[in-house]
C-alpha cells in the first residue's frame, strides 16, 4: 500500500458556535428547482411549495441563485435590478412568502449577491452609455479609450472567462465608435468600478434592502474579481492563464487585489448590525488556501467556498492535501472550513466521478461527442464522496439534485445550450447547461417528471432522469435520497459539523483515506478490493445493501462509531 506524503492536520471540535460554522446549505437553482406556473422556468412559488422536501431532507439553510430582474444572458448572473424579482420567477411578494415559509420550517435563506458586474440592461449602464466619456455615469464601470491610432484596439490584453476578449467597444451617442468597457464575463455583464465610492454606497443600499426583508445572508459572486489593479495593466501571464490565474504566480491585475478587503469589512459591519447571525459566503476562487485565509478573518467573510476540495479530482493524495490545507488555513483565522462537491458551474459529481476526473476544468461541461461517464461507477463513488464530505467538521454545501444522485445531462444537443460559454467559443466548450437541467420530482408527471405538470422545460431532461425522480426514492431503502437523509440526520445528532478532525494513520494511503471526528470513524476505499472493517458499530454505509459486517467495498465510505 503506497502511503501518502505530507503532514497530518489536527482540528479541534468547536461545539455550540453560530449556525453557519457547521450547517449544511442547499443550493437552489431557481430556474430548475420547481415550476408552479408551468411555463418551463422554475419560480419562487414553485420553491415555496417544495420547501418542505428540503426540511425533511435535513438541511439547515438554502442558498438561492439569482432571481432578480435580468435579461438572463448568463442565467440571471447578469442583474438589471438588484432590488426586484424577475417576472420569470414571480414578484417581491412571492419572495416574502417563500422566505416566511422557509423560516417557518426552520430553514435559513441566503441569496446571491452579484457585485462584480451588472447586466448591460441595468440603468447604471444605460446611463453610462448615454453619458460622455469621463462622466460620473461612466465612472460606475471601467470605460477606457482603445489603443492604436483610432482607438481600434482593446485597452489591454485581458480575456473573458467565457472566451474572447474582456473588452467591447461602444458606439457613442453621436454615432461614432467610442470607448471600450471591461467585462471579465459576457459582454452583457460590464464590470463595475469598485474604486468608485458611489458604487460602494449603492451596494450598501442593496444589502440593507434584503437584510431588512429578513434574508439570513448572502452568497457573494466572484468577489475576487471586484477590485482591479490601478490603470488596468496587461495580465503578464495571459497566454498561460487564459482568463484565469496560475497558482503561485504574481497577482494578476484583475483577481484578488488588496482593495477588496475594506469592502468586505464594510459589508461585515452591516451584517453584524442586524440580529440573528446573518452570514456571507464568498465564491472566492483564491489559491493557495493560506492566502484565502485572509478573506475569512473575523471581520471579513464568514466563510468562502472551498474549490480546492472540489477540484481534488477525488485522487487520494490530492484529497489528503486539500483537507490538510483546508483545516490549516481556516483554523489559522478561526473560520470554519467549508466543503462542496457540486454546484451550477461544474459537472455534477455523480458524473465527474464516473471516469471524467481527469478533465482539465469541471466547468467546461460534457457534450454528446465527448467520452461519456460510467453512470454506475459515478453514482457509487459520488455516494461515497458525499458521505466522506458530510462527516467532516465545518459547513457543507449541497447542490440541488445531488441528493437524488442525478448525473449530468451529457448528451444535451447544441440547439438547447444557453450558457454564454457555448456561443462565445463556437461550441468548443459546451458550457454548464448539463448540470442545470430541471429536477425530476414525480416520475411520469408530464415530460419533466413533476418539475411542473405541463412538461415544459427551459432545458429538456434526459430520459434517464425519470428513474431518479424523488418519488421513486422517497422511503426506498438504499436510495440516494434516503442515504442523504440518514447522513444529515446522523451528522446533526452527533454534531459532526462542530466536531474534530484527525487522520487515521492506518488509512492514509492510495488505497483508503480515513479520519476520526469525535468517536466516529469515516473511511473511504478508493481501490477495487474490499478492506477489512475496523471494530465498532457501523452507523451508515454508502453502498446500498451492504451488510453491517461486510468489509468496506470498492469506492464505499463507512461511518463507524468506535
Ligand atoms: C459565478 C457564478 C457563475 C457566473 C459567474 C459570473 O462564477 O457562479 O454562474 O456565470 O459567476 O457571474
Amino acid at each position: 500500500m503506497t502511503s501518502l506524503v505530507g503532514n497530518m492536520v489536527h482540528h479541534d471540535a468547536r461545539v455550540g458556535g453560530e449556525w453557519w460554522r457547521s450547517g449544511t446549505i442547499y443550493q437552489i437553482y431557481p430556474r430548475s428547482f420547481a415550476d408552479a406556473n408551468g411555463d418551463g422556468m422554475g419560480d419562487l412559488p414553485g420553491i415555496t411549495a417544495r420547501l418542505n422536501s428540503l426540511a425533511s431532507l435535513g438541511v439547515d439553510a438554502v442558498w438561492l441563485s439569482p432571481f432578480y430582474r435580468s435579461p438572463q444572458k448568463d442565467a440571471g448572473y447578469d442583474v438589471a435590478d438588484y432590488c426586484d424579482v424577475d417576472p420569470l420567477f414571480g414578484t417581491l411578494a412571492d419572495f416574502d412568502t417563500m422566505l416566511a415559509r422557509a423560516h417557518e420550517l426552520g430553514l435559513k435563506v441566503l441569496i446571491d449577491l452579484v457585485p462584480n458586474h451588472t447586466s448591460s440592461e441595468h440603468v447604471w449602464f444605460k446611463d453610462a452609455l448615454a453619458a460622455a466619456p469621463g462622466s460620473a455615469e461612466r465612472a460606475y464601470y471601467h470605460f477606457k479609450d482603445g489603443l492604436g491610432e483610432h482607438g481600434e484596439l482593446p485597452p489591454n490584453n485581458w480575456k473573458s472567462m467565457f472566451g474572447g476578449p474582456a473588452w467591447t467597444r461602444v458606439t457613442e451617442a453621436d454615432g461614432s465608435l467610442g470607448q471600450w468597457y471591461c467585462h471579465l464575463f459576457d459582454s452583457s455583464q460590464p464590470d463595475l468600478n469598485w474604486a468608485n465610492p458611489v458604487v460602494q454606497d449603492e451596494f450598501e443600499r442593496i444589502l440593507r434592502f434584503w437584510l431588512d426583508r429578513g434574508v439570513d445572508g448572502f452568497r457573494v459572486d466572484q468577489p475576487h474579481a471586484m477590485a482591479k489593479a490601478a490603470g488596468l495593466p496587461d495580465h503578464p501571464y495571459v497566454d498561460e492563464a487564459g482568463a484565469g490565474f496560475i497558482e503561485g504566480r504574481e497577482n494578476p491585475p484583475m483577481w484578488f487585489q488588496e482593495e477588496v478587503h475594506p469592502i468586505f469589512r464594510r459589508w461585515r459591519k452591516i451584517l453584524d448590525s442586524y440580529p440573528g447571525n446573518r452570514a456571507m459566503c464568498g465564491e472566492a476562487y483564491v489559491l493557495p488556501l493560506s492566502f484565502m485565509a485572509l478573506w475569512v478573518r473575523s471581520d471579513e467573510f464568514h466563510q468562502t467556498f472551498n474549490f480546492r476540495f472540489l477540484d481534488s479530482m477525488w485522487e487520494p493524495q490530492n484529497l489528503f492535501d486539500s483537507i490538510n490545507e483546508s483545516f490549516d488555513a481556516f483554523d489559522s483565522v478561526g473560520a470554519p472550513s467549508t466543503w462542496v462537491l457540486s454546484n451550477h458551474d461544474v459537472i455534477r459529481h455523480a458524473s465527474r466521478m464516473g471516469g471524467l476526473k481527469g478533465r482539465p476544468t469541471a466547468s467546461d461541461g460534457v457534450g454528446p461527442n465527448d467520452p461519456q461517464p460510467d453512470r454506475e461507477l459515478g453514482l457509487r463513488t459520488a455516494r461515497g464522496a458525499t458521505m466522506f464530505m458530510l462527516g467532516l467538521a465545518g459547513a457543507s454545501y449541497l447542490y440541488q439534485g445531488e441528493e437524488l444522485g442525478l448525473p449530468e445531462h451529457t448528451t444535451l444537443a447544441g440547439e438547447f445550450r444557453q450558457d454564454p460559454t457555448f456561443a462565445r467559443t463556437g461550441g468548443a466548450r459546451v458550457g454548464r447547461d448539463g448540470c442545470r437541467v430541471p429536477l425530476p420530482w414525480e416520475a411520469g408527471v408530464g415530460a419533466a417528471n413533476g418539475f411542473n405538470t405541463t412538461g415544459a422545460g427551459w432545458l429538456p431532461q434526459p430520459e434517464i432522469y425519470r428513474e431518479y425522480s424523488r418519488d421513486q426514492q422517497e422511503g426506498v431503502a438504499g436510495s440516494t435520497l434516503e442515504l442523504y437523509k440518514s447522513a444529515l440526520r446522523i451528522r446533526k445528532e452527533l454534531k459532526l459539523g462542530e466536531g474534530s478532525f484527525d487522520w487515521l494513520p492506518e488509512f492514509v494511503s492510495e488505497r483508503a483515506l480515513g479520519y476520526r471526528n469525535g468517536d466516529v470513524l469515516v473511511i473511504h476505499n478508493f481501490g477495487a478490493d474490499a478492506i477489512a472493517l475496523p471494530a465498532g458499530s457501523v452507523l451508515l454505509r454508502s453502498v446500498a445493501g451492504a451488510g453491517p459486517t461486510d468489509p468496506i467495498g470498492s469506492h464505499e465510505t463507512v461511518w463507524i462509531q468506535a
